[in-house]
């Protein structure tokens, strides 16, 4: 096992890696749907981070929900006439419609996040397109050949989806997308920053697929899976009540209401009736949340998994999903060989090389393994690299990015290899 993984940085290394992972890929049971939705599990980012609720802004572009209604009131008025069911349709979602569910939680709507807790997507994405790298250079009087630029667009383009799969220092990973729902969610991005050329993409989704997306990349930032149902003194003290405990707090018209128009709770000793702290998900629709009350009922949320078990997992999902972790592949190993299934082809479209196949990828991969970026940024001069410290004002976090990326995959793939 070890010689494997240090063979790592090789070509032969790579070639062997590839088939191991592809064997032990092949022995993951197919799941059924291009989807296969899984309940949610484990802790909640925040407490993943041991961060407090009110140490972040993680979770929170909602705004605050309305202060409790004056005795007598009830919730009545804003409830009638509304009858919100989940959509017994399969919905389409585009890429704007993925990005909210997953990302805006943390990122907002402009995907500038929260400096400097949570950094701004635009640049990353700008980053991975070549004319607008070209458009920077030349700005900066500085030249730069196409096929330099292309090569920075890969290496942010490898570090875009690394983050997506395997997440960063302090943002989730998002390896239960798939890869059509990466493709479209990357197209949107592309929009977002302002890539020249960049249109949306649509994805269907069962109603389920819809609430475990949400649930996972929002709700799962704040409450826990599963634990005990809070009293209302540790509400008051600020116990977040758990996932699993959720539809039993509050039936599905609550729900819908405490999430996409905020609703009072009742807190403390005795109980009295508070302005909730939970953001108002105003970006969610109705039916949406009604999505979350129904893939919450239907997979109810589970203790955190084995450390054995989430390997496995990984690799069903890699299989399973329409390759969730095609996406992951596509990073953090060389495209599969043969092409015998969807996610195969998928993943290698994906990638940011074009469709050259293999020798192509195992290339980019070295490049970026092997300090490819050092290299061309030497190549593009030391003008380049000052001027894109300075501009991006990230002081080399990029390649930071880059090489966290690489050694990220390194251990995933250390970690497969063993088991
Ligand atoms: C739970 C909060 C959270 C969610 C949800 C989230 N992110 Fe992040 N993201 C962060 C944090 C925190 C950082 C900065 C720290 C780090 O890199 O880990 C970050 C950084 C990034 C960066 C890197 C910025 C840079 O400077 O290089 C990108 C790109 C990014 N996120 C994209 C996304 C996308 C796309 C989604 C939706 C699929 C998403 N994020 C969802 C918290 C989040
Ligand atoms: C930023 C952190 C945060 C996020 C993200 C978050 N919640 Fe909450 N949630 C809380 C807190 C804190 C409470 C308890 C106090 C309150 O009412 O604000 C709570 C309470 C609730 C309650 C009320 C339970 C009751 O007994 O009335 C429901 C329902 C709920 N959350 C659902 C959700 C859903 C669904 C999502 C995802 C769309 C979500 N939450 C996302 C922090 C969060």
């Amino acid at each position: 096992m070890r010689k494997i993984s240090r063979c790592f940085a090789l070509t032969i290394g790579l070639a062997l890696c590839t088939l191991t992972v592809l064997a032990s890929d092949e022995d993951a049971p197919a799941s059924k749907s291009p989807s296969a939705v899984t309940p949610t599990s484990g802790e909640s980012w925040i407490h993943h981070l041991h961060r407090s609720f009110g140490d972040t802004s993680m979770g929170k572009t909602g705004r605050l929900g309305p202060p409790p209604p004056a005795s007598g009131e009830d919730a009545a008025g804003w409830q009638m006439g509304l009858l919100p069911a989940s959509s017994p349709e399969n919905i389409t979602l585009h890429g704007a419609d993925l990005y909210r569910l997953n990302c805006q939680g943390c990122h907002g709507e402009a995907g500038l996040g929260a400096p400097p807790e949570i950094h701004s997507v635009i640049d990353p994405v700008r980053a991975t397109s070549v004319p607008l790298i070209l458009a920077r250079m030349k700005k900066s009087g500085m030249d730069m050949s196409s096929g330099a630029a292309a090569e920075l667009a890969r290496q942010s383009q490898n570090a875009l989806l690394q983050r997506l799969h395997s997440g960063g220092e302090e943002m989730p990973s998002f390896s239960q997308l798939n890869d059509a729902e990466v493709r479209a969610l990357i197209a949107y991005l592309n929009q977002l920053a302002g890539v020249p050329g960049a249109k949306q993409l649509t994805v269907t989704e069962t109603p389920a697929r819809v609430g475990e997306l949400i649930v996972k990349s929002t709700c799962h930032t704040c409450h826990d899976a599963t634990g005990p149902n809070p009293s209302s003194q540790e509400l008051e003290d600020g116990t977040i009540p758990p996932l699993e405990t959720l539809t039993t707090r509050v039936d599905q018209m609550e729900l819908i209401r405490k999430v996409t128009n905020g609703a009072p709770i009742t807190m403390g000793t005795p109980p009295t009736l508070h302005r909730g702290r939970m953001p108002v998900f105003f970006y969610l629709s109705k039916s949406e949340a009604a999505d979350v009350y129904l893939y919450l009922t239907s997979y109810p949320p589970s203790q955190s998994v084995a450390p054995g078990e989430t390997i496995a997992g990984v690799q069903q999902n890699a299989d399973g999903t329409a390759a969730g972790g095609g996406a992951a592949a596509a990073v953090s190993t060389p495209p599969p060989l043969p092409a015998p299934a969807p996610p195969v082809q998928t993943a290698q479209a994906l990638t940011p090389t074009t469709s050259d196949g293999i020798p192509d990828w195992v290339v980019t991969f070295l490049l970026v393994a092997l300090g490819g970026a050092v290299a061309t940024v030497i190549a593009g001069g030391m003008g380049f690299a000052a001027y894109e410290l300075t501009r991006l004002g990230r002081q080399g976090e990029y390649h930071n990015v880059v090489s966290t990326g690489v050694e990220k995959a390194k251990r995933r793939h250390r970690n497969l290899v063993a088991q």
